[in-house]
């Protein structure tokens, strides 16, 4: 088996801003509330014109060229969203026709905020078995396009954006080291866009009963990501026989910050070894890791060697890890 690792990467934000205080005027609700309870203080909101391909092929560009790969030379693009563009064809096809990577295999992943993780770990099996060479992985989502925008509880949590890492093969040593990915289906009531597929087609009563915008039961998934950010990590180190003292950054899901402050007082991990962006994007499901990661590169806090873990959980229930040595 060959070793895969990360070439390059990209991401993508749409212009809009909306700020806390933007939401002020929309529900009932305050800056002072969402920032205690989530560390979120805006969050980027997809054009009218821009569907999640468009804001996907943006990040996708970007990674291709920081990787010095070209469109034609990739193998495989996997896009990881719970916000298509459509029903089918997939995501991954739309984005596969605009860059041009005419002999890419091309499909999506449904893993919601752990779609990254599923993406890369998916990629690493066909590159590491030599099946394919390289392989773009792209998170992406317009969630303000299945949020209720009268719903408190979920509306000030979510944001639009998309981030792409392409992937091959690099130097025994570096790339990933292990992966955990996992699923408990016993909890897909707890996160959930419940009309729209073959169980309840839309008609006027789903649209009525906005039953086509994202349903959370915050609470409950407030106490499994808490508990499954640890969880998954644990199991990813002691996998690669680390432990988080090894670690030199711990790139986890955007989702709240206390969800991510909780991890960092269980690792006793410092601020500077912990990449937090959801001040600035909120909650961008897929694409929250992917855009986290990029940036920390891109802010020079990656060096050659370093060791990383990426860890995410969402709905499904799913959850997810991995760690890389850069
Ligand atoms: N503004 C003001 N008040 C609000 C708001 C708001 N935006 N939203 C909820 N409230 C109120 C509630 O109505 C409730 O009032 P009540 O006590 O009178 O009923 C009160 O605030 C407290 O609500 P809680 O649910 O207890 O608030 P909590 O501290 O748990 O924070 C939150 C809620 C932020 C949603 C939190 O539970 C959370 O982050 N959950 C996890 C979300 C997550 O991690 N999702 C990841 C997966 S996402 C994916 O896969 C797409």
């Amino acid at each position: 088996m060959r070793s895969v690792g990360i070439l390059g990467t990209g991401a993508y934000l749409p212009e809009k801003r909306l700020t806390n205080a933007d939401l002020e005027q929309m529900v009932d609700t305050s800056d002072e509330w969402i920032t205690s309870r989530t560390g979120i203080k805006e969050r980027r909101i997809a054009a009218d014109h821009e569907a999640s391909s468009d804001l996907a092929v943006h990040a996708a560009r970007q990674a291709l060229d920081k990787a010095g790969i070209s469109a034609e030379q990739v193998d495989l693009i996997i896009v990881a969203t719970v916000t298509p563009d459509m029903s089918f064809p997939a995501t991954a096809c739309l984005v596969q026709e605009q860059i041009g990577a005419h002999k890419a295999a091309t499909f999506d992943l449904s893993a919601a905020c752990t779609g990254f993780i599923y993406g890369i770990s998916t990629a690493t099996q066909f590159i590491a078995t030599g099946s394919y060479k390289y392989a773009l992985v792209i998170g992406v989502e317009c969630l303000s396009r299945i949020v209720d925008w009268t719903d408190r509880n979920t509306c000030v949590l979510f944001g639009d954006g998309a981030g792409a890492a392409v992937l091959g093969p690099v130097k025994e040593g570096y790339g990933f080291q292990s992966f955990e990915l996992g699923g408990d289906g016993s909890g897909k009531d707890l996160l959930k866009v419940e009309a729209g597929g073959s169980r309840l087609p839309a008609s006027e009563s789903t649209v009525a009963n906005r039953m086509h915008s994202l349903f959370m039961n915050g609470r409950e998934v407030f106490k499994f990501a808490v508990r499954m950010m640890t969880s998954a990590s644990d199991e990813v180190l002691t996998k690669a026989n680390l432990t988080m003292e090894d670690i030199d950054l711990f790139v986890p899901h955007q989702a709240n910050l206390r969800i991510i402050e909780a991890a960092m007082k269980r690792y006793g991990l410092a601020a500077e070894k912990v990449v937090v962006n959801l001040d600035r994007y909120g909650n961008m499901s897929s694409a929250s890791i992917p855009v986290a990661l990029h940036e920390a590169i891109e802010e020079g806090r990656v060096s050659d060697g370093d060791t990383i873990v990426l860890c995410g959980f969402g709905g499904g229930l799913t959850w997810g890890a991995t760690v890389l040595n850069w």
